[in-house]
């Protein structure tokens, strides 16, 4: 059987990174090893700042890894799941060598941490037929084969096209990739979806990798918390050549409060009023004059075709709507994704396409 570490730079095999103050067993009640300030600042109320943090927190760790069903081993806490691709394409990928493979349109950041490693960027553009996006796995894996690809990012629920990834996909596609390349769920999005996370299928296939993420679902886009999930070894070797510290003290506290109750069932209640407006949002769209198609969307925003996709932008963004000009990415030229808001800002939405529309 193949390992998750199979395809790691080999220039990283036994690198155990910077061995920071809060990284040994060391334990003691006068704590001089860190240069820190003795004393914390007045603008510290009581959350102990002057001190570095632990570089996984320990109790939000154990959190999440129950929250997304696996074992705390299985599992990094990063500052968002931005630093989590990051980190797997600088672990995977020599700079002027290996490849990673994405099916646009799909998130950038996938081929920014491509090009900021000088990894080779490969394409399997996904097909939109007659309004349903598809992945042609049988294409990927001839893209893959013979072209040094080391990892296999596919987002599922996918940003920004909407659709996603059933588990029997991803079993075939981590099959048909084993060996090969490590293939990348990000599941962003997948708490607005109805299909199960590909963390139920991490222990079937040593090169599985899930990202997920707080920002989203959990509303805590601005602290940045998210979380690699893949085979220990893999997570230790992350872990290694992370920052000393990435988890800022106060981000992880507040993690680990929205995800007690009641926050989370609160958190269940907002993913559940942004799937009934996502479809109320869709079907009001579908019939406002210039919208050329609405997609179908298993995430917390819509992607839209316009007749006329520079007027309908700025018909928006005069009535002070902003949403996501798409229109660069392949494929999309008359595209604009839209969040879902609150019902206020949907409405806003309508409004500021169809005038006449009365709510
Ligand atoms: C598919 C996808 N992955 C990852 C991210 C980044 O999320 P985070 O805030 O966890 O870094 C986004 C952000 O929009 C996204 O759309």
């Amino acid at each position: 059987m193949s390992s998750a570490l199979d395809f790691l730079r080999p220039d990283l095999r036994g690198f155990a990174g910077y061995s920071s103050a809060r990284r040994g067993n060391a334990s003691g009640t006068v704590w001089l090893n860190a240069n820190e300030s003795p004393l914390p600042s007045l603008a510290d109320e009581g959350q102990r700042l002057n001190r570095y943090p632990e570089p996984q927190p320990a109790i939000l760790r154990a959190r999440m890894a129950e929250l997304y069903g696996v074992h705390p081993g299985q599992l990094l806490v990063t500052r968002g799941s931005d630093e989590g691709i990051d980190l797997l394409v600088r672990a995977f990928c020599r700079a002027g060598r290996d490849g990673v493979l994405i099916a646009p349109p799909c998130f950038g950041m996938y081929a920014v941490a491509a090009r900021i490693q000088n990894a080779l960027l490969l394409e399997q553009p996904l097909r939109d037929e007659d309004g349903q996006w598809r992945l042609d796995p049988s294409s990927l894996l001839k893209t893959v084969v013979g072209r040094d690809v080391r990892v296999v990012f596919l987002c599922s629920p996918a940003n920004p096209t909407g659709q996603a990834l059933s588990l029997e996909q991803i079993r075939s596609l981590a099959q048909a990739l084993e060996g090969r390349a490590l293939l990348v769920i990000d599941e962003a999005y997948v708490e607005f979806s109805a299909i199960a996370s590909a963390a139920g299928v991490l222990a079937e296939f040593p090169q599985l990798v899930v990202l997920r993420t707080l920002s989203k679902a959990h509303a805590l886009a601005g602290a940045r918390i998210g979380a690699v999930l893949a085979a220990p070894e893999l997570i230790a070797m992350l872990g290694n050549i992370s920052a000393p510290y990435p988890i800022a003290a106060p981000s992880a506290a507040l993690a680990l409060a929205a995800l007690a109750q009641p926050a989370l069932e609160r958190s269940r209640q907002r993913v559940l009023a942004t799937i009934r407006e996502r479809s109320a949002l869709k079907l009001a769209l579908a019939v406002v004059t210039g919208v050329r198609r609405v997609y179908g969307s298993e995430g917390n925003f819509l992607l839209v075709r316009f007749d006329d996709r520079p007027m309908a932008y700025q018909r928006l963004l005069t009535a002070g709507v902003v949403v996501r000009d798409v229109s660069a990415m392949p494929g999309l030229g008359d595209a604009l994704r839209i969040s879902i808001g609150t019902p206020e800002e949907n409405l806003a939405v309508l409004k500021a396409l169809h005038p006449e529309h009365i709510g």
